[in-house]
């Protein structure tokens, strides 16, 4: 079965106090396996509350979205979490490793929910994702050792790790000088074209969305 994203009018609404926000209007796009799309837009325009949607965080508030024809909002907690490890990676636009963990604990993480898992041979595994985005001499660190740019590194090795059909990533370079960014991005490109993944990827640089095989630009949550 081709992987496929589907996004049938999608929307999210926050409420404070009496005011709404509708930070995701009527989205519906569909992404094919292999492909990269890029999502645009300014700060506000309701970008990461559409990945988190997608990545099942976030519950719309209406629409479906269906991730290899799975309707990922009609299926309970344990079935999403599960689903969520199992086939899709994502890369948060802030830090979010385990700071009680090292570089290779923080990788093989996704690991652990599986069924049957094999520590030595997760940890070989998260290694070899380590050496492949440049950290093969940090390996034992902790995040409060490594740099922002080096944190940002784990944190793709571990979106890695389980050879994810879809790949999210927000903003995942923002923080990074332009020639990290150029080798990470080159990582995350590689990495998909090599497992036939989707990969969507909210980004601010009109270059790497110029590279894209779809561009979709929010506008006050709407696609433009
Ligand atoms: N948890 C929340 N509660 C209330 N409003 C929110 C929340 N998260 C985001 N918003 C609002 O939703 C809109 C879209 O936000 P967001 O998806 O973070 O945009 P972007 O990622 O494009 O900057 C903004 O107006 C933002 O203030
Ligand atoms: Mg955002």
């Amino acid at each position: 079965m081709a992987m496929k994203v589907e996004l049938r009018e999608l929307n999210r609404a926050y409420r404070i106090g009496d005011q709404v926000i509708e930070a995701v209007r009527d989205v519906s796009l569909s992404i094919d396996a292999g492909e990269f799309a890029a999502i645009i837009g300014h700060s506000g325009s309701g970008k990461s509350t559409l990945l988190s949607m997608i990545g099942g965080l976030a519950r719309p508030t209406s629409g479906t979205v269906l991730i290899e024809d799975v309707d990922i909002w009609a299926r309970d907690d344990a079935f999403r979490s599960d689903f969520r490890n199992a086939r899709i990676g994502f890369v948060f636009q802030f830090a979010s490793l385990i700071p009680t963990l090292n570089a290779v604990e923080n990788v093989a993480l996704p690991r652990n929910f599986g069924k049957g898992g094999n520590r030595a041979q997760d940890e070989e595994e998260a290694i070899m994702l380590l050496e492949r985005v440049g950290l093969g001499e940090r390996l034992f660190s902790y995040p409060s050792e490594l740099s922002g740019g080096q944190q940002r590194r784990v944190a793709i090795a571990r979106a890695l790790i389980n050879s994810p059909a879809l790949l999210l990533a927000d903003e995942p370079t923002g923080d990074l000088d332009e020639e990290t960014e150029a080798e990470v991005m080159e990582l995350l490109l590689s990495s998909c074209r090599k497992t036939h993944a989707a990969f969507l990827m909210v980004t601010h640089n009109r270059a790497i969305a110029e590279g894209a095989d779809h561009v979709f630009r929010l506008k006050g949550g709407a696609l433009q």
